[in-house]
């Protein structure tokens, strides 16, 4: 059997990563001016809504380079000594340190990586209390990528550190399109135009999920004994996976479910919206609402989360503000 898991799906070539446009543009100047000097690339801040490309593109930089990538992430640098492991023993020169959730480094280990940063140096503590003694370890010239979903969190000083910094956008439903007609390819599944345009759809400008989506409409046309997925088998795969044409998941709908029939719409109280829901309030807050705010169906205003009339429009429903003015039709 051949697998093909989602590293061999993974693009090893700028050329080969879809969408992201300006930014592709501007890496390739900088990749190529660094391969004509010989020099390690600048350190790279990627930052933007998790599932965007980040770890991949990452991937693309150092394959680009022809250089090793090494992969961690913020929580796992728990001590200095982490850190200063992975700097000393794992890298080589021009080789790309990838910290994924970097905004999750701890102080200590931050503070180390400034001079890693900038000299190529790194200072490590031998011995403990009064008898300890600090020695200067050169490092190689590595370029640092790290990525963020939080870019807030990240401090100045580490930032100014960065020489590259980027935002990942979220993507057109052509360009999910077409990532997820590039995963069919490879994964020898015959998929239409109009299907892949149909998971697009449904993707929520997320990468991540589109993909992740055409594999489960890969399982369902596999079981229903179809190798081929036409509009139809992906549309029907899509809802009874509970994805609706929005994009929305069964609990988005839930969420906005409640904010109306509960509370006549809002405003209401995000603790009060969580328990009505069964939910913690992080999870509402941190999972559901991003998107749900993003596409104009809910709001968060200083007396409350608010339906708007798109979530009363999405839902079938009429929204009170129309009230007198039209026959409701649904
Ligand atoms: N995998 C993750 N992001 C991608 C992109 N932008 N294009 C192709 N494959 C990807």
């Amino acid at each position: 059997m051949t697998v093909v898991d989602d590293a061999a799906l993974r693009p090893t070539a700028l050329s080969e990563y879809v969408g992201q446009r300006a930014l592709k543009d501007k890496l390739a100047v900088y990749l190529e001016a660094a391969k004509g000097r010989r020099e390690a690339l600048d350190h790279v801040l990627l930052y933007g809504p998790p599932g965007l490309g980040k770890t991949t593109l990452a991937h693309i930089i150092a394959a680009e380079l022809g250089v090793a990538i090494r992969i961690t992430s913020g929580p796992a640098i728990e001590k200095p000594g982490d850190l200063a492991a992975i700097l000393t023993n794992a890298l080589e020169d021009g080789d790309v340190l990838f910290i994924d959730e970097i905004h999750r480094l701890g102080r200590v280990a931050e503070e180390h990586l400034y001079p890693a940063m900038e000299d190529y140096k790194i200072d490590i503590v031998l011995g403990q209390g009064p008898a300890a003694r600090t020695i200067r370890l050169d490092l190689p010239r590595f370029t640092l990528v790290g990525a963020t979903t939080r870019p807030g969190l990240i401090t100045g000083p580490l930032r100014s550190r960065f020489g590259i910094i980027e935002h990942l956008e979220y993507y057109r439903d052509e360009e999910l399109a077409e990532g997820v007609a590039r995963d069919a390819r490879l994964l020898g599944v015959p998929l239409e135009a109009a299907a892949a345009l149909e998971i697009g759809r449904r993707a929520r400008g997320t990468m991540r999920i589109a993909k992740r989506l055409l594999r489960r409409v890969r399982d369902f046309a596999a079981v229903a004994g179809e190798g081929h997925i036409d509009l139809q088998r992906a549309r029907s795969a899509l809802d009874e996976l509970g994805i609706d044409p929005g994009g929305l998941e069964r609990r988005d709908r839930v969420i906005l479910r409640t904010l109306v029939e509960t509370f006549a719409g809002g405003p209401v109280g995000l603790d009060t919206l969580a328990t009505a829901l069964g939910e913690d309030r992080a999870t509402l807050e941190e999972v559901h609402e991003p998107f749900l705010i993003q596409r104009g169906l809910l709001q968060r205003t200083a007396r409350g989360r608010v339906a708007t009339d798109r979530a009363y429009a999405h839902l079938g429903l009429r929204a009170p503000s129309d009230a007198g003015l039209f026959e409701s039709g649904g």
